[in-house]
């Protein structure tokens, strides 16, 4: 399946060769041949494999159609797989055949099925009960089947008749699974179609999730709507389409109500130099160079938490797109179109492009609002589903604002370790590091003074205590080399926010 997530069909053939060797008309073989590796099956193996429906019925429902290779060959006319879902229950999930499955260039109305970026903003979304959850850009339902797990009600909306209508077939395939009606779906789910957030303008959600069409993509005069990929591209220029969602999530949102996104923005080439930083324009506080855009969209009132977990040339971002839909195919065609991107870049004077994961929450009077704006770069592999370590982080992050940090008794969580670094010789370690084996497996660079306040955290003595006790200590070795206790609450505060200490839980 990895290799398969890939487009190598190669292990998957393999695979199922070893099968059929010892059951030559294995059910699931004909099926995952069919439905996933797209090859062409006789209507005998297929009236074997689907005892009840057989080809017939697949054929009427439009599963699948007559194989253009020969007489008697079928073959799938879309994707369906299986997908393990929060239901705890096999879903099994309908989108259009990849490039990979039916060579040649997609069709503009492509309706994605299971991709990375699905898994991704799956795992990274906080499962807290809501009522009322909103999924702008279905797809093939994805996000939707997630959310019908822990919210009363979904409503899905989408550009894209045909996404509208893989969504709805996936609803009443997977209704038992999913804990719906099959013939009242809208007493937990909605489908609307049209753009962006204009289906739900004036209406409230506690929980939006989206998995946008971000991919920038260079303009073209006289375009017209069916040339484009509407599966990842929405038809403005740059990261307008982000950028626009980005600002006017806030209207759509619950007072308390959070966004969870993928996104992409483009970072000004000056902005990608080790130390740029831009100004957030709301707070007026400093934010690293590639986020001054992503602040200036996030307004008044609005909480942001903006993971960048990557950043891609132009030109990697030009290729990764261009092989996205097969358009690497006709060479000549294919480099007119990288052209194309390079200057759509350069015109805007673009030099890198960032990806990440986007938290939004409005805030509402009298709520913890303890997040504030966050821009940070976390490249690293953290761990996996990342959607609980967030909402631990957030809980904690409003936690440490309405704390008396002096107060706090604290201790080091089990997953942090320290690492010290030292060159032969050396007498006292250059380098002291905390490091997370959990969550967002942060690494942090310790002062000598916070090294010894982290050791002395075991929730004996309020972090008050710790820092004059070790003030005292580093003033009494080596006079004006250390920080002020002010100075180290503030850093025990930070580590507080961070995960590398915790809270003592009461009565631990
Ligand atoms: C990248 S796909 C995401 C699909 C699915 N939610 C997932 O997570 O895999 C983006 C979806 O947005 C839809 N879309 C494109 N332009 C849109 C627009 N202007 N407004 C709403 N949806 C749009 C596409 O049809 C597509 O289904």
């Amino acid at each position: 399946m990895a290799a398969l997530g890939r487009e190598y069909p190669v292990a998957a053939r393999r695979a199922l060769a070893a099968r059929e060797l010892e059951r030559p008309d294995d059910a699931l073989a004909a099926l995952v041949r069919l439905f996933l590796l797209a090859e062409d099956l006789p209507a005998e193996r297929l009236d074997a494999a689907l005892p009840r429906l057989g080809a017939e019925g697949a054929l009427e429902l439009g599963l699948i159609e007559a194989a253009p290779a020969g007489e008697g060959l079928l073959r799938a006319s879309i994707d369906l797989r299986p997908h393990a879902s929060d239901a705890d229950a096999e879903l099994w999930v309908a989108s259009d055949l990849g490039a990979h499955q039916r060579p040649g260039v997609l069709r503009h109305d492509h309706v994605l099925g299971i991709g990375q970026a699905s898994l991704t903003l799956a795992a990274a979304t906080i499962r807290r009960p809501a009522a009322r959850a909103l999924d702008v850009g279905v797809g093939c339902g994805i996000q939707t089947f997630h959310l019908l797990a822990h919210c009363e009600h979904v409503t899905a909306t989408d550009l894209s008749e045909r996404a509208l209508a893989f969504t709805r077939f996936n609803l009443l395939l997977n209704a038992e699974a999913l804990g719906l009606d099959p013939l009242d779906l809208g007493a937990r789910v909605r489908l609307l179609r049209g753009s962006l957030l204009e289906p739900v303008a004036g209406q409230e959600f506690d929980l939006v999730v989206s998995n946008p069409p971000f991919v920038i993509t260079p303009r073209r005069a006289g375009e017209d709507e069916g040339e484009r990929f509407t599966y990842r591209d929405g038809g403005m220029a740059g990261d307008t389409l982000v950028a626009s969602l980005w600002r006017d999530f806030a209207t759509v949102l619950a007072p308390g109500g959070t966004v969870q996104m993928l996104a992409n923005w483009e970072i000004p080439e000056a902005a990608l130099l080790d130390d740029a930083a831009a100004s957030d324009p709301v707070t007026g506080a400093e934010v690293p160079g590639w986020a001054g855009r992503p602040a200036a969209w996030t307004p008044e009132g609005v909480e942001a938490w903006v993971i960048q977990r990557d950043v891609e040339t132009p030109e990697g971002y030009a290729e990764t797109w261009l092989r996205d839909a097969s358009e690497t195919r006709d060479r000549a065609a294919s480099e007119l179109r990288y052209a194309q991107y390079l200057d759509d870049f350069a015109s805007r004077g673009v030099g890198g492009v960032g990806l990440g994961l986007v938290w939004l929450r409005r805030t509402a009077s009298g709520a913890p609002a303890g997040v504030g704006r966050r821009f940070e770069t976390i490249e690293h592999p953290v761990a996996q589903p990342l959607g609980p370590t967030l909402g631990e982080s957030v809980w904690r992050l409003d936690a440490v604002a309405s704390a008396q940090t002096e107060l706090v008794h604290a201790v080091v969580p089990d997953d942090v370790t320290v690492e010290t670094h030292s060159r032969p010789g050396d007498e006292h370690p250059q380098a002291i590091l905390l490091r997370q084996g959990a969550g967002l497996r942060r690494v942090r660079l310790l002062s000598t003074a916070e090294a010894g306040l982290v050791s002395a955290c075991d929730g004996e003595l309020p972090l008050g205590s710790i820092a004059r006790a070790v003030c005292a200590l580093l003033e009494a070795s080596a006079p004006g080399s250390g920080p002020s206790a002010e100075e180290l609450l503030a850093s025990a505060r930070d580590l507080l926010a961070q995960g590398f200490l915790r809270f003592l839980a009461p009565g631990e």
